[in-house]
């Protein structure tokens, strides 16, 4: 009876799983829920609490305050590697989480547009920034970005969310940031790397894990940008330990 009840769970699981490959909007409502469920039980919180925290924002209240901060901040240090910011930039950083990149964009860029699949992340965010008026937290759909006008972006920015999403919501967003971003406008994207083939996660995103690492080659990463017609600038390695390479995209 046990094993009985075993194969039919299994079967159903299976099912479902054909269903939502074949059903795309379907899959990414199933992840939008799942994001949710890692999010309202407090999942990075509680598992990074040195790199994320709930504390209300507040910008710096000087340019002494603002270097001290920029120059405390490994995250900003590592993108301005990338690309420059100014207070004429207006930026857009996908899969915003608890806004640990907006809060150094919101000190130095014109705008951020923060976005997230998640509704109870963007909660959160729109509490922990409240009075910062050059932002704006918005949930999407997990794979358009239609409230975002054309050739309106200077910035597009996004780390560690391409590694947890379906590959055609990736290349989805690929075509997105071709629309939106403005004629010089630079895009640089982090994803997990896979050196060939042979060492690439191929399976797509399941239903309910959400440290399912999906992997990119290079060459991959030539073919998203090419259907995306997106200028490849250059793909820098980060080598991360225990053989696990992090791609630097500048589009
Ligand atoms: C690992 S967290 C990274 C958050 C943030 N980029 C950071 O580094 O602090 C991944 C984030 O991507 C969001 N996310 C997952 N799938 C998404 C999708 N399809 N579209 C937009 N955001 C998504 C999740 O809700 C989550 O906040």
């Amino acid at each position: 009876m046990r094993y009985l009840k075993l194969i039919i769970k299994k079967t159903i699981k299976s099912i479902q799983n054909l269903y939502y490959s074949i059903n795309f909007k379907a899959k990414m409502k199933q992840r939008e829920i799942a994001w949710n469920e890692i999010h309202s039980n407090n999942y990075y919180y509680k598992n990074y609490s040195g790199e994320f925290n709930l504390n209300p924002y507040l910008l710096p209240k000087d340019d002494d305050e603002l270097l001290k901060f920029l120059s405390n901040n490994h995250l900003y240090k590592m993108m301005s590697k990338y690309v420059t910011i100014d207070n004429n930039t207006v930026v857009l950083d996908l899969g915003c989480g608890y806004g640990r990149f907006v809060e150094f964009y919101a000190a130095i860029a014109s705008f951020v547009y923060a976005i997230d699949v998640t509704d109870y992340i963007i909660d959160i965010c729109k509490t922990k920034y409240a009075g910062i008026k050059n932002v704006a937290f918005i949930k999407n759909n997990g794979y358009s970005l239609e409230m975002i006008d054309d050739s309106s972006i200077d910035l597009v920015s996004c780390y560690t969310v391409f590694q947890h999403i379906p590959r055609k919501a990736t290349q989805s967003y690929l075509k997105e940031f071709s629309r939106i971003i403005k004629p010089n406008g630079r895009i640089i994207i982090q994803l997990s790397g896979a050196q060939s083939n042979n060492d690439k996660r191929y399976n797509d995103v399941g239903l309910d894990k959400k440290d399912y690492k999906i992997q990119y080659t290079k060459e991959d990463i030539k073919i998203l940008a090419m259907r995306s017609k997106l200028e490849l600038k250059k793909i820098d390695e980060e080598n991360k330990g225990d053989g696990q390479i992090w791609y630097w995209v500048t589009m």
